[in-house]
Protein backbone atom coordinates (compact mmCIF):
# COMPACT_ATOMS: atom_id res chain seq x y z
CA UNK A 1 0.00 0.00 0.00
CA UNK A 2 1.31 3.81 -0.49
CA UNK A 3 1.13 5.03 2.59
CA UNK A 4 2.12 8.50 2.92
CA UNK A 5 5.23 7.26 5.03
CA UNK A 6 5.89 5.07 2.32
CA UNK A 7 5.92 7.42 -0.58
CA UNK A 8 8.08 9.96 1.45
CA UNK A 9 10.73 7.22 1.90
CA UNK A 10 10.80 6.04 -1.93
CA UNK A 11 11.28 9.91 -2.97
CA UNK A 12 14.07 9.92 -0.33
CA UNK A 13 15.95 7.09 -2.39
CA UNK A 14 15.64 7.60 -5.98
CA UNK A 15 18.55 10.50 -6.35
CA UNK A 16 19.64 11.62 -9.72
CA UNK A 17 22.86 12.72 -10.79
CA UNK A 18 22.71 16.19 -12.62
CA UNK A 19 25.62 16.23 -14.95
CA UNK A 20 28.59 19.33 -13.69
CA UNK A 21 31.00 21.35 -15.06
CA UNK A 22 34.05 21.53 -13.27
CA UNK A 23 37.43 23.43 -13.11
CA UNK A 24 41.13 22.04 -11.49
CA UNK A 25 44.33 22.86 -11.15
CA UNK A 26 47.22 19.73 -11.35
CA UNK A 27 49.36 19.72 -8.13
CA UNK A 28 52.26 20.02 -10.01
CA UNK A 29 54.12 22.60 -7.62
CA UNK A 30 51.85 20.96 -4.88
CA UNK A 31 54.17 21.09 -0.96
CA UNK A 32 54.02 22.95 2.36
CA UNK A 33 56.43 25.86 2.63
CA UNK A 34 54.15 27.74 4.91
CA UNK A 35 51.15 27.47 7.47
CA UNK A 36 47.63 29.19 7.07
CA UNK A 37 45.66 26.45 8.86
CA UNK A 38 46.44 24.34 11.42
CA UNK A 39 46.61 21.59 9.06
CA UNK A 40 49.53 22.55 7.70
CA UNK A 41 53.18 21.78 9.10
CA UNK A 42 56.01 23.00 6.88
CA UNK A 43 58.39 20.38 8.94
CA UNK A 44 56.06 17.60 7.28
CA UNK A 45 57.77 15.68 4.05
CA UNK A 46 54.77 15.96 1.18
CA UNK A 47 55.40 13.34 -1.81
CA UNK A 48 54.35 15.38 -4.60
CA UNK A 49 54.09 12.75 -7.19
CA UNK A 50 51.54 10.79 -4.63
CA UNK A 51 49.50 14.01 -4.81
CA UNK A 52 49.00 13.99 -8.44
CA UNK A 53 48.32 10.41 -8.25
CA UNK A 54 46.18 10.86 -5.72
CA UNK A 55 44.87 13.93 -7.80
CA UNK A 56 44.73 12.46 -10.48
CA UNK A 57 41.60 9.67 -9.20
CA UNK A 58 39.50 12.51 -8.40
CA UNK A 59 39.89 13.76 -12.15
CA UNK A 60 39.30 10.88 -13.97
CA UNK A 61 36.27 10.06 -10.96
CA UNK A 62 34.82 13.08 -12.31
CA UNK A 63 34.98 12.14 -15.32
CA UNK A 64 33.86 8.73 -15.34
CA UNK A 65 30.77 10.38 -13.55
CA UNK A 66 29.89 11.89 -16.59
CA UNK A 67 31.38 15.62 -15.54
CA UNK A 68 33.08 17.82 -17.89
CA UNK A 69 36.38 18.99 -16.12
CA UNK A 70 38.63 21.87 -17.30
CA UNK A 71 42.31 22.32 -15.80
CA UNK A 72 43.67 25.71 -15.36
CA UNK A 73 47.94 25.95 -15.50
CA UNK A 74 49.63 25.66 -11.83
CA UNK A 75 51.78 28.64 -11.48
CA UNK A 76 55.00 27.60 -9.76
CA UNK A 77 55.46 28.97 -6.16
CA UNK A 78 51.73 28.78 -5.91
CA UNK A 79 51.32 24.78 -3.90
CA UNK A 80 48.00 26.05 -2.80
CA UNK A 81 46.57 26.63 -6.15
CA UNK A 82 44.94 23.10 -6.51
CA UNK A 83 42.39 24.39 -4.14
CA UNK A 84 40.75 24.96 -7.28
CA UNK A 85 37.34 25.99 -4.60
CA UNK A 86 39.48 28.96 -3.97
CA UNK A 87 39.53 30.06 -7.31
CA UNK A 88 36.08 32.00 -7.93
CA UNK A 89 31.91 31.53 -7.43
CA UNK A 90 30.21 30.96 -10.41
CA UNK A 91 26.43 31.38 -10.37
CA UNK A 92 24.24 31.49 -13.19
CA UNK A 93 27.52 32.49 -15.33
CA UNK A 94 28.29 35.21 -13.31
CA UNK A 95 32.02 34.81 -12.19
CA UNK A 96 32.56 36.13 -8.81
CA UNK A 97 36.89 36.42 -8.21
CA UNK A 98 38.09 35.98 -5.25
CA UNK A 99 40.66 38.01 -2.92
CA UNK A 100 42.57 36.16 -0.57
CA UNK A 101 43.03 36.42 3.61
CA UNK A 102 47.11 35.73 2.84
CA UNK A 103 49.16 37.08 1.26
CA UNK A 104 50.90 33.78 0.07
CA UNK A 105 47.81 33.06 -1.79
CA UNK A 106 47.13 36.46 -3.24
CA UNK A 107 48.37 35.44 -7.30
CA UNK A 108 45.99 32.88 -7.52
CA UNK A 109 42.94 35.45 -7.23
CA UNK A 110 43.88 37.14 -10.24
CA UNK A 111 44.87 33.85 -12.01
CA UNK A 112 41.64 32.11 -11.97
CA UNK A 113 39.88 35.28 -13.16
CA UNK A 114 42.26 35.60 -16.04
CA UNK A 115 40.77 31.84 -16.77
CA UNK A 116 37.72 32.90 -16.64
CA UNK A 117 38.28 36.01 -19.20
CA UNK A 118 40.26 34.22 -21.93
CA UNK A 119 37.31 31.44 -21.89
CA UNK A 120 34.41 33.86 -22.61
CA UNK A 121 32.43 34.68 -19.24
CA UNK A 122 31.54 38.21 -19.83
CA UNK A 123 29.82 38.80 -16.20
CA UNK A 124 33.08 38.95 -13.77
CA UNK A 125 33.93 40.76 -10.77
CA UNK A 126 36.98 41.23 -9.04
CA UNK A 127 36.26 41.76 -5.46
CA UNK A 128 37.06 44.12 -3.00
CA UNK A 129 37.11 42.80 0.06
CA UNK A 130 38.37 39.43 1.63
CA UNK A 131 36.03 36.18 -0.60
CA UNK A 132 37.91 32.70 -0.83
CA UNK A 133 35.66 31.80 -3.31
CA UNK A 134 33.73 28.02 -2.89
CA UNK A 135 35.77 27.59 0.06
CA UNK A 136 34.03 29.78 2.08
CA UNK A 137 30.78 30.38 -0.55
CA UNK A 138 28.26 27.22 -0.88
CA UNK A 139 25.35 27.14 -2.96
CA UNK A 140 21.83 25.63 -2.42
CA UNK A 141 18.88 26.00 -4.29
CA UNK A 142 17.55 28.65 -2.19
CA UNK A 143 21.04 30.26 -0.73
CA UNK A 144 24.34 31.28 -0.66
CA UNK A 145 25.44 30.17 2.29
CA UNK A 146 28.70 32.09 2.99
CA UNK A 147 31.57 31.42 5.94
CA UNK A 148 33.33 33.63 8.30
CA UNK A 149 35.67 34.34 11.02
CA UNK A 150 38.90 32.91 9.42
CA UNK A 151 38.82 33.96 5.67
CA UNK A 152 35.83 35.47 4.17
CA UNK A 153 35.17 38.79 5.32
CA UNK A 154 31.39 39.68 6.26
CA UNK A 155 31.93 42.29 3.53
CA UNK A 156 32.82 40.08 1.21
CA UNK A 157 29.54 38.26 1.69
CA UNK A 158 27.35 41.70 0.96
CA UNK A 159 29.57 41.84 -2.06
CA UNK A 160 28.63 38.50 -3.30
CA UNK A 161 25.06 39.53 -2.59
CA UNK A 162 25.21 42.39 -4.58
CA UNK A 163 27.18 40.95 -7.20
CA UNK A 164 24.84 37.13 -7.71
CA UNK A 165 21.68 38.53 -6.91
CA UNK A 166 21.58 35.55 -4.43
CA UNK A 167 20.36 35.74 -0.98
CA UNK A 168 23.42 35.20 1.57
CA UNK A 169 23.11 33.20 4.73
CA UNK A 170 26.16 34.80 6.96
CA UNK A 171 27.50 31.67 9.07
CA UNK A 172 30.13 31.98 12.15
CA UNK A 173 32.91 29.34 12.03
CA UNK A 174 34.63 29.15 15.46
CA UNK A 175 36.94 26.15 15.02
CA UNK A 176 39.78 26.90 13.40
CA UNK A 177 40.40 23.14 11.97
CA UNK A 178 37.11 23.82 10.17
CA UNK A 179 38.63 27.32 8.51
CA UNK A 180 36.69 27.25 5.59
CA UNK A 181 32.60 26.23 5.40
CA UNK A 182 33.62 23.95 3.11
CA UNK A 183 35.27 22.12 5.57
CA UNK A 184 32.29 21.94 8.05
CA UNK A 185 29.34 21.98 5.20
CA UNK A 186 28.64 19.86 2.17
CA UNK A 187 25.43 20.74 -0.20
CA UNK A 188 24.45 17.71 -1.24
CA UNK A 189 21.26 18.24 -3.35
CA UNK A 190 18.81 21.80 -3.84
CA UNK A 191 18.71 22.43 -0.17
CA UNK A 192 19.88 19.36 1.25
CA UNK A 193 23.20 19.43 2.76
CA UNK A 194 24.98 18.33 6.14
CA UNK A 195 27.59 19.21 8.55
CA UNK A 196 29.33 19.46 11.84
CA UNK A 197 27.77 21.27 14.12
CA UNK A 198 30.69 22.20 16.47
CA UNK A 199 32.20 24.26 13.85
CA UNK A 200 29.70 26.82 14.12
CA UNK A 201 28.66 29.29 16.47
CA UNK A 202 25.40 28.77 18.26
CA UNK A 203 23.61 31.09 16.40
CA UNK A 204 24.92 30.24 13.15
CA UNK A 205 23.45 26.57 14.81
CA UNK A 206 20.26 28.10 15.31
CA UNK A 207 20.20 29.43 11.82
CA UNK A 208 20.90 25.78 10.10
CA UNK A 209 18.38 24.18 12.04
CA UNK A 210 15.88 26.39 10.98
CA UNK A 211 16.72 26.51 7.45
CA UNK A 212 17.48 22.96 7.19
CA UNK A 213 15.78 21.09 9.42
CA UNK A 214 16.21 17.76 8.21
CA UNK A 215 20.59 18.15 7.53
CA UNK A 216 22.69 14.84 7.91
CA UNK A 217 24.81 16.15 11.23
CA UNK A 218 27.76 14.72 10.67
CA UNK A 219 29.86 13.85 13.94
CA UNK A 220 33.52 15.18 15.09
CA UNK A 221 35.73 12.53 14.23
CA UNK A 222 34.40 12.41 10.32
CA UNK A 223 34.44 16.11 10.04
CA UNK A 224 38.14 16.06 11.10
CA UNK A 225 39.14 13.81 8.69
CA UNK A 226 37.29 16.34 5.97
CA UNK A 227 34.46 14.14 5.64
CA UNK A 228 32.39 17.16 4.76
CA UNK A 229 34.82 17.98 2.25
CA UNK A 230 32.79 16.09 -0.17
CA UNK A 231 31.21 16.84 -4.14
CA UNK A 232 28.07 15.78 -4.81
CA UNK A 233 26.38 15.73 -8.25
CA UNK A 234 22.74 14.90 -6.30
CA UNK A 235 23.23 11.04 -6.15
CA UNK A 236 27.21 10.31 -5.84
CA UNK A 237 29.12 11.70 -3.29
CA UNK A 238 32.58 11.57 -3.53
CA UNK A 239 34.36 12.10 -0.16
CA UNK A 240 37.76 10.69 2.04
CA UNK A 241 37.46 6.68 2.30
CA UNK A 242 38.20 7.57 5.79
CA UNK A 243 34.87 9.28 6.53
CA UNK A 244 33.21 5.69 7.03
CA UNK A 245 29.93 7.67 9.02
CA UNK A 246 29.30 10.15 6.48
CA UNK A 247 29.41 7.37 3.97
CA UNK A 248 26.41 5.43 5.97
CA UNK A 249 24.36 8.44 6.77
CA UNK A 250 24.88 9.19 2.85
CA UNK A 251 23.99 5.40 1.84
CA UNK A 252 20.84 5.51 4.41
CA UNK A 253 19.45 8.74 2.53
CA UNK A 254 20.08 7.32 -0.79
CA UNK A 255 23.11 8.36 -1.87
CA UNK A 256 26.08 6.79 -3.24
CA UNK A 257 29.34 7.61 -1.38
CA UNK A 258 32.80 7.28 -3.12
CA UNK A 259 35.59 7.33 -0.63
CA UNK A 260 39.26 8.53 -1.99
CA UNK A 261 42.39 8.86 -0.30
CA UNK A 262 43.39 12.17 -1.03
CA UNK A 263 46.19 12.45 2.19
CA UNK A 264 49.05 13.98 0.61
CA UNK A 265 46.34 16.92 -0.18
CA UNK A 266 45.17 16.89 3.25
CA UNK A 267 48.72 18.34 4.33
CA UNK A 268 47.78 21.52 2.71
CA UNK A 269 44.58 21.55 4.68
CA UNK A 270 42.28 20.18 1.85
CA UNK A 271 40.44 17.57 0.37
CA UNK A 272 37.93 16.54 -2.27
CA UNK A 273 35.97 19.49 -2.19
CA UNK A 274 38.76 22.30 -2.18
CA UNK A 275 40.44 20.24 -4.99
CA UNK A 276 36.99 20.91 -7.49
CA UNK A 277 35.49 24.37 -8.06
CA UNK A 278 31.96 23.87 -9.74
CA UNK A 279 30.85 26.50 -13.02
CA UNK A 280 27.39 26.83 -13.19
CA UNK A 281 25.83 28.28 -15.93
CA UNK A 282 23.25 30.34 -16.57
CA UNK A 283 20.11 28.21 -16.55
CA UNK A 284 18.43 27.66 -20.33
CA UNK A 285 15.89 30.42 -21.23
CA UNK A 286 17.29 32.50 -18.70
N1 LIG B 1 46.24 25.55 2.24
C1 LIG B 1 45.03 26.11 1.74
C2 LIG B 1 44.62 27.30 2.57
O1 LIG B 1 44.82 27.26 3.76
C3 LIG B 1 43.95 25.09 1.72
C4 LIG B 1 42.69 25.53 1.06
C5 LIG B 1 41.64 24.50 1.09
N2 LIG B 1 40.57 24.85 0.26
C6 LIG B 1 39.27 24.81 0.60
N3 LIG B 1 38.39 25.03 -0.31
N4 LIG B 1 38.90 24.60 1.83
O2 LIG B 1 44.13 28.28 2.07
Amino acid sequence: MNTPARTARTARTARTARTRHYLMCRPTHFEVTYAINPWMDPAKPVDTDLAIAQWEQLYSLHQELGHTVELIDPLPGYPDMVYAANGATVVDGKVLGVRFRNAERAAEGPAYLEWFRSHGYTELHDPAHVNEGEGDFLVTGSWLLAGTGFRSAPEGHAEAQEFLGRPVISLNLVDPRFYHLDTALTVLDGDEIMYFPGAFSPGSRAVLKRLFPDAILVTEADAEVFGLNAVSDGRHVILPEAATGVARQLREQGFEPIGLDLSELLKGGGSVKCCTLEIRHRPAGA
